[in-house]
């Protein structure tokens, strides 16, 4: 009995006692890195292809080879594939069934490789390919932000800081502050890329491979910028993972920052948009309620995603070269934050167009917070008044406001002048609203003009990408 189980498993020769069965599934990836099996087939045909060139594989074997795998990809496309947890893992599970097909040949594709080297190639061409659509995704979103905000570059509302109403600003303002958050994610995103795609192929276990390999060869069929340089970091590195975790973090982190806002604005205390009912859901016991679910969800799968940042620093903490069982523990963080990404992202990227602004009640309300305080005083310092001076003159106009239920721009020129006598009819170009956010017309500033400018900028950058 252990006899025959032990000649199931590639690496069985030297045992004498069966795996434990618990033992067994303890070990094993392959419930988890299956999802890795196109990867794992594209890494294995471009080392088969490279043993061929090099006189290791006959043409006729590399042939069979190429083809048994490819039989074998459709198959799993097919759902005609059963994986076993005694082969531990989509490498052992995809080579032992080669074998099964094509026979003695299969057996020799594993020459001058090694699962270690295997892993860490089929990782980078996986996490590739997700950040590629990753990076769709996010443009994606980016659109819709940038397109709304040129939309709205008019809209007014007051600007917080404290969340007490600080100075009017406009919606597409807001929006745009967002996508300044999401561009660096995606420079990031870009950096993580760039920084992984290299190719670890060829370093074997740990120490490279005697067979005359070329690690140009491969890394140039996999779409590879070059060769890593040491092997035994190649084995051992799961940087790239750590920084796609840092990435998904910070663009999470921005992510609950919106989530939270658009909670707010919803809320009937706000009531600043309108978010459609295709992206919220009810009570069980409360009739009245519309809840923003989608948000909420967002805000929430934060913490999911820092905590997978942490369990991979966590994981590579004090880790002796070169690769340890422990990396195995990589996968199931790393493709729980693609997953997430993606799912946060397609959230994102449908709900943001959908949303509308309720433009009179941001209105009034960047109106009640005596938003055009500081306009008021710096109008009182180009009459020559000192700053401090005049800070004291407006904190007594918004006393008397208080008081009389009255923003500045609803007061009288009598009542203004009563707190200083500089103060004379226009005045009241800087106490609108709109006169307020017209005034910060530099780059980076509030004002539609300036909006709209940076609204268009920001969507030749997105067609650039
Ligand atoms: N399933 C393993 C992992 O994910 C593959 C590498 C196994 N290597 C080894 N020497 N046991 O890391």
């Amino acid at each position: 009995m252990s006899e025959e189980q032990n000649s199931v498993k590639p690496w069985g020769g030297r045992f004498t006692e069966a795996t434990d069965s618990f033992v067994e599934r303890f070990t094993a990836s392959v419930q988890f890195d299956q999802r890795m099996y196109f990867h794992d087939i594209q890494g294995s045909i471009a080392h088969a292809t490279m043993l061929a060139e090099v006189g290791v594989l006959s043409g006729d074997e590399k042939q069979q080879i190429v083809e048994g795998l490819e039989a074998i990809r459709s198959d799993i496309e097919a759902g005609n594939f059963d994986w076993s947890v005694t082969l531990e893992d989509v490498h052992m599970n995809i080579e032992a069934e080669l074998t099964k097909r094509i026979g003695i040949t299969g057996k020799k594709l594993h020459t001058g490789r090694s699962r270690n080297d295997q892993v860490a190639t089929d990782i980078r061409l996986y996490l590739r390919d997700e950040i590629d659509s990753i990076a769709v995704e996010l443009t994606r979103l980016q659109l819709g932000l940038v397109n709304q905000a040129m939309q709205h570059s008019e809209v007014i509302m007051p600007g917080f800081t404290h969340l007490q109403t600080a100075q009017p600003v406009t919606f597409g303002h807001h929006l745009l502050a967002w996508n300044e958050m999401l561009e660096r994610d995606f420079g990031r995103l870009i950096d993580c890329r760039t920084r992984m795609n290299q190719s670890p192929l060829g370093a074997a276990a740990l120490a490279g491979t005697t067979y005359p390999i070329e690690r140009d060869t491969t890394a140039s069929l996999l779409g590879f910028d070059h060769p890593t340089r040491n092997s035994l970091d190649s084995v051992s590195d799961r940087d790239f993972a750590i920084e796609f975790c840092a990435f998904a973090s910070l663009l999470l982190t921005h992510l609950s920052r919106a989530s939270e806002e658009l909670i707010l604005w919803t809320s009937a205390q706000f009531n600043f948009i309108d978010l459609p009912d295709r992206f919220c859901t009810g009570s069980s016991i409360m009739p009245q309620k519309k809840n923003p679910d989608v948000p909420e969800l967002v805000r929430g799968k934060t913490g999911r995603v820092n905590g997978h940042l942490i369990s991979l620093l966590t994981l590579m903490k004090s880790q002796p070269l070169a690769y340890n069982k422990d990396n195995q523990e990589d996968k199931e963080p790393l493709f729980d934050c693609i997953d997430t990404v993606k799912d946060c992202l397609r959230a994102f990227a449908d709900m943001i167009p959908a949303i509308e602004p309720k433009k009179e009640v941001m209105y009034e309300a960047a109106k009640r917070g005596f938003s055009t305080a500081t306009d008021l005083a710096d109008y009182l310092v180009r009459k020559g008044i000192a700053f401090r001076d005049s800070h004291e003159v407006v904190g007594k106009s918004v006393a008397y406001g208080i008081e009389q239920n009255k923003d500045l721009s609803e007061m009288s020129l009598e009542e203004l002048q009563q707190f200083s006598d500089v103060i004379g009819e226009d005045v009241f170009d800087v106490l609108t609203l709109e006169g307020s956010v017209a005034a910060r017309a530099h780059v980076g500033g509030t004002a539609p003009t300036q909006v709209k400018l940076a609204a268009a900028e920001a969507l030749e950058r997105l067609k650039k990408r």
